[in-house]
């Protein structure tokens, strides 16, 4: 596969997924999405400024301080976007800036304006506007600028001013347009796929005892970074032992023992779309029975689900197929007894297994899109979603002494098409056998570590 970074998303199909979206709204009405703002991290630093999933769909522009607006009169849609100024002093220091003369081409937005007139174009531009669409609570300072035209809006009633009479939240609609990915996403969150299968290989080669979890932190890090992904799609865990058992572990500062697995859920974030991977090995190359006969449960289950994640299927659905697998493993091996539907009625799994089976992918890592109840909604061609299933013998538990400290998770990446699924993460493996092989290869090559 070709991971040069080429297909990023055309502006044109920015535009187009306004225009969808502007078709959806009421006659005469408005809509407000703001930027991301940079986020300070300590003192004069900030962290890396990642755009708000939503600005970024509806506008491909990554700048922040920005707020695009969408009009809707009759079959037309306007578009305008509010963004800092140009400025040579804060560009020599801080980077370079879209500017307003050069936004509407760039962005093939209608209007541009500065952010520092939006206090006094905002109500001019709303005003008589049957409804407002707007999504509270998600930008702060967004909130704060609608409710202050708003305001002005109601207060110069008397100057012939009017503030739409109702307000309406967008984000039922936006979820589901990006609940349903495009060719040109799929091309991307493919390439996310892929250097995350990428990461996860390097990161397995390099395990041994007494190395620290960090260590293959940075060996993720460090291959994502080579194909352009900068950042991870959410922080990374790398989880060795009993920390395997704590969900969302990241802390990722232990030793590798000999004889424990290592539990890795990591994803590279490829031109803003995520992905999500987790496998489970042994730190020494080679599973012990235990070890195995757990891993292969959870494999057994993962791969049933795949099978069943196809059009007309739900999560619901394939999850309770995973119940039934991972349930029926542990009364074969002697750590939970019972008889299985008993067991799933009583959901006697949780102390095992208490997280769902998977979550859409896309933009975010726990991407945007309903879900049904009880994540019943049937799957449709283009949705993307990951498929998860995991067993966690934590000590704390009351089962047999060999079987603690066992936390395993196989988790990748699915897009559902007409005719069944695609896995995007196929690429690293998870056949317990092609793993021990995987990494026995890279003990007989290793190369001796430098040191500090
Ligand atoms: N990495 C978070 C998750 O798998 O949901
Ligand atoms: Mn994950
Ligand atoms: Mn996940």
């Amino acid at each position: 596969m070709d991971l040069s970074y080429k297909s990023a998303i055309d502006v044109t199909e920015f535009q187009q997924r306004r225009v969808r979206l502007g078709a959806q709204l009421q006659n005469h009405s408005a809509l407000l999405v703001f930027s991301n703002q940079e986020q300070r991290r300590n003192n004069s630093n900030t962290y890396p400024f990642r755009q708000d999933s939503y600005f970024w769909y509806l506008t491909g522009f990554n700048e922040p301080d920005s707020a695009l607006l969408i009009q809707r009169h009759d079959d037309t849609t306007t578009a305008t976007v509010f963004l800092r100024p140009s400025d040579p002093l804060m560009e020599t220091w801080n980077g370079r800036r879209l500017g307003v003369d050069n936004a509407p081409g760039k962005l093939l937005i209608d209007n541009a304006f500065s952010i520092d007139e939006i206090a006094t174009q905002l109500p001019k531009l709303l005003s008589g506007a049957t409804a407002l669409y707007h999504a509270p609570d998600l930008q702060p300072w967004g909130d704060d600028i609608t409710h202050a035209a708003l305001r002005h809006l109601r207060e110069h009633a008397r100057q012939g001013l009017k503030a739409p009479a109702t307000l309406i939240d967008w984000r039922p609609l936006v979820d589901e347009m990006r609940l349903f990915k495009s060719p040109a996403e799929i091309a991307l969150m493919q390439q996310a796929g892929q250097i995350t299968a990428l990461g996860h290989i390097r990161a397995m080669k390099a395990a041994r005892a007494n190395r620290f979890e960090y260590e293959l932190e940075s060996e993720l890090l460090h291959e994502f970074t080579r194909f352009g992904a900068r950042f991870p799609s959410y922080n990374s865990i790398v989880a060795s032992g009993e920390n395997a058992c704590i969900l969302h572990y990241t802390e990722n500062e232990s030793p590798l023992r000999d004889g424990d697995l290592v539990m890795i859920d990591a994803g590279a974030e490829f031109a803003m779309y995520a992905g999500d991977i987790s496998r489970t090995f042994p730190v020494n190359g080679r599973f012990s029975p235990e070890q195995r006969a757990i891993y292969d449960i959870v494999l057994r289950a993962e791969k049933r689900a795949i099978e069943l994640y196809v059009p007309g299927n739900s999560i619901k659905q394939a999850n309770l197929e995973v119940l039934r697998i991972m349930l029926s493993g542990l009364i074969e091996l002697g750590i939970i007894q019972g008889e299985v539907e008993q067991l799933i009625e009583e959901k006697a799994y949780l102390p095992f297994y208490m997280h769902g089976l998977g979550h859409w992918l896309g933009l975010d890592v726990h991407d945007v899109g309903d879900y049904g109840c009880e994540r019943d909604r049937t799957f449709e061609p283009n949705m993307v979603l990951t498929v998860e299933p995991g067993l966690y013998l934590s000590e704390k538990l009351d089962i047999p002494a060999q079987y603690k400290g066992i936390g395993v998770r196989i988790e990748d990446n699915i897009l559902i098409t007409e005719t069944g699924n695609k896995i995007l993460t196929a690429a690293v493996p998870k056949e317990a056998d092609d793993i021990e092989r995987l990494m026995q290869s890279a003990e007989t090559s290793d190369a001796q570590q430098p040191t500090l």
